[in-house]
């Protein structure tokens, strides 16, 4: 199992226990977590499943793809920490993540 925390646009923080499998934008619509919307679905279309990752995780894991730095660079929310949570493979690197969940998606 995998610890990943989701910090909700209210600040209300959300802990998930999860296998390392899939990835962190069905995690989270899963868990019914605040701001993550994921509209198309996980194929790096909609940018509406946008975190912040720490920086230590950020390190950890591979970085962005052309595509979902493509995706992100169209966000007014884009900061050196974000991601696309349809893009993060749930896998050990992850362990410990802390995704920060944007106020607005877009
Ligand atoms: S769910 Fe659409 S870009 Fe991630």
């Amino acid at each position: 199992m995998i610890k990943v925390t989701f910090i909700e646009p209210t600040g209300n923080t959300r802990i998930l226990e999860t296998p390392p499998s899939g990835d962190m934008m069905h995690l989270a619509l899963a868990n019914g977590v605040a701001g993550i919307l994921g509209e198309c679905g996980g194929t790096c279309g909609c940018g509406t499943c946008q975190v912040h990752l720490d920086e230590q995780t950020l390190k950890r894991i591979p970085p962005a793809a052309d595509d979902e730095a493509d995706m992100l660079s169209l966000s007014d929310y884009l900061t050196p920490a974000s991601r696309l949570a349809c893009q993060i493979k749930l896998t050990p690197e992850l362990d410990g993540v802390i995704a920060k969940v944007p106020e607005v998606q877009g």
